[in-house]
């Protein structure tokens, strides 16, 4: 699954140790996907996960509570209860207190009856699937007990918030640098790891005839949109102190945007894909505090309507503040300033309870030097998008002008779609999936690496100042199931533009819509 050239083809054999093994995480996506790249024989044939938990738990309680998390979330279907035993005799429960110098000490020793046990010396992968307090202390200690030393042997996996500012990224960066080598730290952003994110590479660099026309000659301007309809969930102690700003842009819709406007790559080595998106991170332009309030928009949910069902305020979510002044919605408008995209802006916009799920890039052409049609032809004309869906119709949908069938000229928008779904028989991994093969490959294409986490954190840092200073005295300021605060659409129609509404990738023909 992999991209570089450091990928096996064989997993050698593995212990997976994940902390907060009893958490959320291990629940909905670690454990599926593990069982999804076990039911693919993909998992290499002397595995074991050590799920490294403080609650009182025993291996039958975790085994069904982790089985009742892949029968929900799971992308596999059709297994039977003997695909799932044999998985899940490999899970054990470990009880163990993450500051308790105690628990490595054990969890050494078990690691060493394993490999007395498959007569083999293991690679150990230890994931971080715990709140982010314990994202400083549970490298420190893995240090401590000698765990972190064999840099071909062990791994640290860590999931975002990496840090929640500038500072607090760096030192939380120390912590993992002071015991691990960079080669063997994956930061995961799961939006790395998506089909359709990873096909912009395929799309940009493997098809010659898009490259000439993907810069400021002819791109009048990117927009980018992540859109979710759900709310906080049941996260909304973690969200209070993220926000929208912190917990998707400065992670996800950041790396989208990089992997739009990198340089082609020299390579497919996973430092030189780093490279190139980093390049971009140095070259977007340094945001102002005294431009914050022009170029962002910060917005939260109010009750509404998602989809026939009433739905509740942010600030009546369990776990928000009743007076919360946490952005649910952000908008911020971007510019890259190098020779490819000078002058062109790149709008990035995430909320959550929008109108409608869905995130796609779009990527408006400018429109044509001199309208020759007569003005009755062009009435429905629109310039050229190409828009790249990414959930949860995955395709590609090129959208340009045709003559309407008649006699006169009369020009219209029409489509050219690749789905997914029709092309290729077999569905799209699960991003997790991708992600901890690649972590068992040692791959590190489509992880963050430090200098990318500091310097997208460095980018946002005027915001998250300026933010953080005013508070804002119009929340909730949208209602949900809306496309977010009236405001940003001010932010774009300021530079006569607009947001376009989603793409479908299954939209039915233009005579039927009449
Ligand atoms: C996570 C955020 O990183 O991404 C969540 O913390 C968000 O708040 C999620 O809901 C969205 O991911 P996806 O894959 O559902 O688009």
């Amino acid at each position: 699954m992999g991209t570089g050239m450091t990928t096996k083809d064989h997993p050698e054999p593995t212990v997976f140790i994940i902390f907060g093994g009893g958490g959320d995480l291990t629940w909905r996506k670690l454990v599926p996907a593990l069982f999804s790249l076990h039911l693919e024989k993909s998992l290499p044939e002397q595995v074991a996960i050590l799920a490294v938990d403080a609650a009182e738990l025993t291996d039958a309680a975790l085994r069904h509570r982790l089985h009742d998390g892949a029968k929900q979330f799971g992308r596999a279907q059709g297994w039977k209860a003997a695909d799932w035993a044999a998985f899940a005799e490999d899970i054990h429960y470990c009880h163990g207190d993450f500051n308790n110098p105690k628990t490595y000490a054990a969890l050494a020793k078990r690691l060493e009856e394993i490999d007395r046990d498959w007569g083999k010396r293991a690679e150990h992968i230890f994931y971080l699937a715990t709140p982010p307090a314990f994202f400083g202390v549970i490298p420190d200690r893995l240090g401590e007990a000698g765990l972190a030393r064999e840099r071909e042997r062990a791994r640290i996996v860590i999931e975002k918030p990496i840090g929640r500012d500038l500072e607090s990224a760096r030192a939380l960066n120390a912590t993992l640098g002071g015991n691990f080598h960079e080669t063997q730290i994956f930061r995961i952003d799961h939006y790395l790891g998506k089909e359709t994110v990873r096909n912009i590479l395929a799309f940009r660099f493997a098809n010659p005839l898009f490259e000439p026309i993907w810069n400021r000659r002819y791109v009048d301007h990117v927009a980018i949109t992540v859109a979710e309809e759900v709310g906080v969930e049941h996260r909304g102690s973690y969200y209070e102190h993220a926000g929208a700003l912190r917990d998707m842009v400065q992670n996800h819709l950041l790396q989208l945007l990089c992997l739009v406007a990198m340089e082609p790559p020299v390579s497919f080595q996973p430092d030189e894909i780093r490279n190139r998106k980093v390049d971009v991170q140095h070259a977007i332009r340094p945001i102002r505090h005294e431009e914050v309030h022009e170029t962002t928009v910060r917005g939260q949910y109010g009750a509404g309507w998602i989809r026939g069902q009433r739905v509740r305020a942010y600030r009546e979510e369990v776990g928000v503040s009743h007076d919360s002044i946490t952005p649910t919605f952000a908008a911020i408008k971007l510019f890259v300033d190098n020779w490819r995209w000078q002058g062109v802006p790149f709008y990035l916009r995430t909320g959550k309870r929008l109108g409608r799920h869905v995130s796609e890039i779009s990527i408006r052409f400018r429109a044509v030097p001199h309208q020759a049609f007569p003005p009755e032809a062009t009435f429905n004309w629109q310039p050229a998008r190409l828009v790249i869906c990414i959930q949860p119709d995955e395709g590609i949908v090129l959208k340009f002008q045709a003559k309407q069938p008649g006699p006169k000229i009369r020009l219209r928008p029409v489509d050219m779609r690749f789905s997914y779904q029709e092309s290729f028989k077999a569905p799209s991994p699960d991003a997790y999936e991708t992600l901890l093969w690649d972590v068992m490959a040692r791959d590190t294409t489509l992880f963050m690496r430090v200098d990318q986490v500091e310097a997208a954190w460095s980018l946002l840092a005027p915001v998250l100042e300026v933010w953080a200073a005013s508070s804002p005295n119009d929340f909730p300021n949208y209602a949900s199931g809306s496309w977010g605060p009236e405001t940003a659409e001010g932010l774009i129609a300021r530079d006569g533009r607009t947001w376009t509404l989603p793409t479908l990738l299954h939209e039915p023909p233009i005579d039927e819509k009449m």
